[in-house]
């Protein structure tokens, strides 16, 4: 390891984290009893610019009148670039209740930003003395935000987590889609011929280069990362099939858009119990192998050794901070 110590954010789980907009009351309820790990009521895009005031107050009393349970909760505030971000921020944290875990920041560009909105959150909680300090999610859905995606990651102790956006980032980078996520079938490979001169053609997975990129910076810099939206809700086997490959890259979760994502996400992103079998497996087998004098051993045929403890160790603590929850 680095001489330089990574802090991790604090231990939350993020296997699903739903959509609400602030603008519909009539989903809070539903959304305080389900079962996502955290829900975010939302001030942004699902929001209508007239209905933003609305919004602030439905989000500011839902805090404090539903039942969240023990699930984290957030409030996605405006952009930087809007007219609405600091009264988000202000009317927010000097009216909410301190059940506010979090908040969620769109479209981050710089470090700047990041510090911008920490500026104005440490004033306002100095301010009205609140007791709980408030987190950040940060959405990277710009290209500027992808080029400075390292420096925004580092440029709070606030920070989380890091989401992709596709949608935005699409917009941002003119990504030939209409889509929210999801996948072209204008992106993949020809395979050469074969003999018979048939050729096969693989679609390929056209955000490979964005997620991997948020989970290094995440990661490096102690934050979870997430998978931001897929718009088509009725298609659960797309859906899966988004959130796994996200999970194999090393996310933690996905947001969900709909109740009907959130079990999905839920499952895909707890490791599957023959994994955590196998990586107590490698544990045991590990202290044995370290007892008998070794560094190395065998398990089913393959090697295994000090950096497979590692990885055993990571998928056991989620299995047992989730098994915790419930
Ligand atoms: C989420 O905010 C997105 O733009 O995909
Ligand atoms: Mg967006």
């Amino acid at each position: 390891m680095s001489h330089t110590q990574i802090a991790p954010a604090p231990a939350r789980l993020n296997r699903s984290e739903l959509a609400v907009p602030g603008s519909s009351p009539r989903f809070f309820e539903k959304a305080a009893a389900g079962d996502a790990d955290i829900v975010f009521l939302d001030l942004e895009d699902a929001v209508a610019p007239d209905k933003k005031p609305e919004a602030r107050q439905n989000v500011i009393e839902a805090i404090g009148d539903c039942d969240w349970g023990d699930k984290a909760l957030s409030v996605r505030i405006n952009g930087l670039d809007t007219p609405y971000m600091y009264r988000d921020v202000v009317d927010l944290l000097e009216n909410c209740s301190e059940r506010l875990d979090l908040i969620m920041i769109p479209k981050l560009g710089t470090a700047a930003d990041v510090y911008t909105v920490d500026a104005l959150v440490s004033q306002v909680e100095l301010a009205m003395g609140r007791k709980k300090r408030v987190g950040f999610e940060l959405i990277i859905e710009t290209a500027l935000g992808m080029q400075n995606i390292t420096d925004i990651a580092a440029a709070s102790p606030r920070n989380e987590s890091l989401h992709f956006g596709a949608a935005d980032y699409a917009a941002s980078t003119r990504m030939r889609t209409v889509q929210i996520g999801g996948a072209n079938p204008d992106y993949g490979v020809l395979t050469d011929p074969d003999e018979s001169g048939r050729r096969d053609f693989h679609w390929a997975d056209m955000w490979h280069y964005e997620i991997t990129r948020m989970v290094v910076a995440a990661r490096a810099n102690g934050l979870r990362p997430c998978d931001g939206p897929f718009g088509d809700f009725r298609d659960a086997e797309a859906f899966a099939a988004h959130a796994k490959r996200a999970a194999v890259l090393g996310c933690d979760g996905k947001w969900a858009i709909h109740p009907s994502q959130i079990g999905l996400a839920n499952d895909i992103f707890t490791p599957p119990a023959d994994e955590v079998g196998k990586a107590r497996a490698i544990i045991a087998a590990m202290k044995e192998s370290e007892a008998a004098g070794a560094g190395a051993a065998a398990l089913d045929g393959k090697l295994i050794d000090y950096a497979s403890i590692r990885q055993a160790e990571h998928l056991v603590t989620m299995a047992d901070a989730i098994a915790a929850k419930g």
